[in-house]
This record gives structure tokens, C-alpha cells and sequence, in this order.
């Protein structure tokens, strides 16, 4: 009996992380690593790591400690620190928490198998290189059997240098894979079962391949693939915006109503001293224009509060802009110094002042976002399924805006249907099947 070994794989930080794990996991299936969802039964753990704000950085290191026991008890486990941390951090990370056998960073995920075996060998395994070949071109394992949503990352790295972030210093330069190669792993998904991709870059409306092939375009192509029923894309640059991109909202019926895209503030000071290159009127503007597109597109976007030199009018100014815009999901952080960036050695806003302006713009922001999901009831919506839910007969998937919605339902996980929304609790929605003859259905 051959027995193979476990990789157990924790993922932190953004999707592109979640889509490079996925990738790492195929990868390693090469070197007979099978997924395991047990971090104590495993052979190697990796952890893919965020180091975008203080907090998600040092998470890493408190993990690191809880895995010493694993380790005492299993000699062979190797313990490897993949993602943004090991990028930033490198080498240090052996120097402060010595467990760690290998340290591999977002651009050389491809080195992997030799990586492992040096690792295994007892060497100190290390690569926080840019190497400048495709790392997903080397990263192919066995075909793994796949749900109906996949993330796929299009573009890496960011050029936008906002003065706050470490993107740019961790994920490098921007760059994106050749529309031919995203299309060929795209049809590899849909062949798998996948009905909805999303496509995946630190600033992913930058898109452009050395053949000039834009997002918009890339969407447009997308939307010919047979059985592909859903396309996404996240994050976005407001600068990135183009006139094609923001027509295909309106032109393409597989783009969903959705659109992530972060304005951090909404004073243009402030706007000015992060280095986001725009104005709270540009960004209002720009929305304007995405409406009348599609004009029932739901809004998401990032905040920072506290940021250097943030004033208590700066502030206002932030929550006058979400009175304007009307977000229907956000995501929203205060200030958090990172060694290395412009802003890390400006004056700070006090912490009480960024907590309480934290709260009162997520106060803001939820009550627009529990208004515009309250606003879905006895509407029709169209339902991807994804999985089941608690109650028995029960799915869950989501609408083309992204809500979770329950239902009672003999639809298949992969499956869309139309659903008319009955009713809308904390954080999800319960539908009943359109046209009436469905049953009465109740949400978790
Ligand atoms: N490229 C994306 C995502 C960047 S990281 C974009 O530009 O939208 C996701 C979010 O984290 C950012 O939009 C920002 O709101 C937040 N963020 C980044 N650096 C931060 C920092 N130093 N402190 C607090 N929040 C930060
Ligand atoms: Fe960071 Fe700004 Fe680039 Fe987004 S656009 S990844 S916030 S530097
Ligand atoms: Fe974090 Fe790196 Fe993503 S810093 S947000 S994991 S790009």
C-alpha cells in the first residue's frame, strides 16, 4: 500500500491568495501531496500569508506558535510561510520563529517541488525571487474536481504605489497572463463543472496583454464560452475604470451587477496624500456613469479612516461621499502603518479618533448595506447553487448581486434558477421558486 502525503493549506489575505492556494495544492498533488483539511495529520503545513495591515502580519506569527506541538510531535512535518509576509519578511521569518522550514514568495509559487525536497533534505528552503517567467505557466497538477465558482487571477502586482500599501513591494510590478492562456484555463474550469469565474488582479481593470487584449475584451470573449454562465472581476481602480469596461456592463449579459471599487476617502486631501490619483468627485462621476450602464449594479468598496493628516472635516467629507454613492457592501479599515511605504513615517491619527470614525462610517455603511438587501424582497433574482444549506431539501447559492440566498429547492449544486425573494434576515436572503408553484421556503 502506498501511502501518500498531506498538505494542509491555511489561506489568509485577499481571493488572489485563495487562487494561489488552490494552485499550490495542484502543484504539489505532483509531488504526491494530497489536501487535507487536518493540520494534524498532515506532512507539510503552509501557511499563504497577508501582510497588508499590522494585525493580518502578526496573525502569522501566533499560528507559527500553536503549530510547535505538531511539530514536536511529528519530526517530518515541514512547516513552510508562503504569500505577502514571506515576501516582505523573508529570511527573518526563519530568524524569528526557527520551525519554519521554508519560506516561498507570491512569484516563485512554481519553484515549489524544489523547495519541498530541499526542505525535506533539512536544507533551509528560501525564494523570494521575481523571476520573470509565468509562474502559472509551470504550476500544473492533476485535474482536481472543482464547484461551480472559481476564482482565476488574470493580473498580478499594482503600479499604484497608493501611499499606504505593500502591494506593490509584495506582489511586484503590474503584470498580466496572455489572454489566450486565461482563456484556455478558463474553458479547463467550465469542462470541470464551473459556471461562474471570477477574474482575479491586485488591479485587475489594468488588464492588458502584450497583444493589447483589454478586460473588457477579455470578458466579451469569456461570455462566448459555452457554459460559462457568470463572469466577475475584482479589484478595480477607479483610474482603471475605461469607457469599454463600463459599456460592457450594459452589454453583457454573463458581467454581473456587481462592481468592487475602492475610494478609501472622500476628501480630496486626503485622496492627494494617499496617492490614489483622483478626486472624490472624479470617483462620484465615474459611478454615475457605471449606473447609467446598468443601473442596477450593487456598489462595493474599501475605506481607510485615520489615515495621516485625516481631519474631523476630511472625515465628514469620507461619509459624505457614502451618503452620495449608496454602497451595498463595503469593506472598511482603520489606518495601519507599514514599514516601508511613504506613509509609514507620518504623524498618526490617534487611535481612539480612527476607532471611532471606524464605527461610525460602518454604521453607514451597514445600514446601506441591510437597506439595499432589504430592497431585494419581492424582487426576482437568478441563483447560482452552490452547496446545502442546513435545513433539509434546503440550497444555498448567490444572486447575480452576490447576496447569500436560501431556498427550498430540488436544484442541483451548479445549477441557476430564478427565485423571487421572500424575505431578508441578518446576512442572507430566502427566495421561493418564481412563478409561483415553489415551495414556502425559509432562510438560516
Ligand atoms: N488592490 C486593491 C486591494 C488592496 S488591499 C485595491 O486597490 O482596491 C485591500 C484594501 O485594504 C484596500 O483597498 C485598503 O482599503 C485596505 N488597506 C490597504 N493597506 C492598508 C493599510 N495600510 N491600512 C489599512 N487598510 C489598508
Ligand atoms: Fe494597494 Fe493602491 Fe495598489 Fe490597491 S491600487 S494594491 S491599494 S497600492
Ligand atoms: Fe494581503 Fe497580499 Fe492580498 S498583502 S491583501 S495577501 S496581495
Amino acid at each position: 500500500m502506498t501511502t501518500s502525503k498531506k498538505l494542509f493549506i491555511k489561506t489568509y489575505g485577499c481571493q488572489m491568495n485563495v487562487y494561489d492556494s488552490e494552485r499550490m495544492a495542484e502543484t504539489l498533488a505532483g509531488q504526491g501531496y494530497e489536501a487535507t483539511d487536518q493540520a494534524g495529520e498532515a506532512d507539510m503545513i503552509l501557511l499563504n500569508t497577508c501582510h497588508i495591515r499590522e494585525k493580518a502580519a502578526e496573525k502569522v506569527y501566533s499560528e507559527l506558535g500553536r503549530l510547535r506541538p505538531l511539530k514536536d510531535a511529528n519530526p517530518d512535518l515541514k512547516i513552510g510561510v508562503a504569500g505577502c509576509v514571506a515576501q516582505a519578511e523573508g529570511a527573518e521569518i526563519m530568524a524569528r520563529q526557527p520551525l519554519v522550514d521554508l519560506v516561498v514568495g507570491p512569484q516563485s509559487y512554481h519553484r515549489l517541488p524544489e523547495l519541498e525536497a530541499k526542505a525535506r533534505s533539512g536544507a533551509p528552503a528560501l525564494d523570494t525571487d521575481f523571476p520573470a517567467e509565468d509562474k502559472f505557466d509551470h504550476m500544473r497538477g492533476p485535474r482536481a474536481a472543482r464547484g461551480p465558482t472559481a476564482f482565476l487571477t488574470v493580473q498580478e502586482g499594482c503600479d499604484k504605489f497608493c501611499a499606504f500599501c505593500v502591494v506593490p513591494y509584495t506582489r511586484g510590478a503590474e503584470v498580466s497572463r496572455p489572454a489566450d492562456k486565461v482563456m484556455a484555463e478558463a474553458r479547463d474550469l467550465v469542462e470541470r463543472g464551473v459556471r461562474e469565474i471570477t477574474l482575479l488582479g491586485q488591479n485587475v481593470n489594468a488588464y492588458a496583454d502584450a497583444d493589447g487584449v483589454t478586460l473588457a475584451t477579455l470578458i466579451r470573449r469569456l461570455a462566448k464560452v459555452d457554459g460559462l454562465e457568470r463572469i466577475r472581476f475584482t479589484t478595480s481602480h477607479p483610474n482603471d475604470m475605461s469607457d469599454d469596461l463600463i459599456a460592457a456592463h450594459g452589454e453583457v449579459e454573463k458581467l454581473m451587477p456587481y462592481l468592487h471599487l475602492p475610494v478609501q476617502s472622500g476628501s480630496d486631501k486626503i485622496l492627494k496624500a494617499m496617492n490614489r490619483r483622483h478626486t472624490a468627485d472624479h470617483y462620484i462621476r465615474l459611478i454615475e456613469r457605471i449606473r447609467a450602464a446598468r443601473p442596477d449594479i450593487l456598489l462595493s468598496g474599501d475605506f481607510i479612516t485615520g489615515f495621516p493628516g485625516e481631519s474631523e472635516a476630511d472625515f465628514a467629507d469620507t461619509l459624505a461621499l457614502v451618503e452620495t454613492v449608496g454602497y451595498g457592501q463595503a469593506y472598511s479599515f482603520k489606518y495601519s502603518s507599514r514599514p516601508g511605504t511613504p506613509a509609514a513615517d507620518r504623524a498618526e491619527v490617534p487611535e481612539v479618533k480612527k476607532a471611532d470614525r471606524l464605527a461610525r462610517l460602518q454604521a453607514l455603511l451597514g445600514a446601506q448595506q441591510k437597506a439595499t438587501q432589504d430592497a431585494m424582497v419581492g424582487r426576482e433574482v437568478s441563483v447560482l447553487f452552490e452547496k446545502s444549506g442546513r435545513l433539509p431539501g434546503q440550497m444555498v447559492g448567490k444572486s447575480e448581486y452576490l447576496h447569500a440566498v436560501f431556498a427550498e429547492t430540488d436544484a442541483a449544486v451548479g445549477e441557476i434558477r430564478k427565485l423571487r425573494i421572500i424575505e431578508s434576515s441578518a446576512n442572507s436572503l430566502g427566495g421561493e421558486l418564481a412563478l409561483g408553484q415553489g415551495p414556502v421556503t425559509q432562510s438560516a
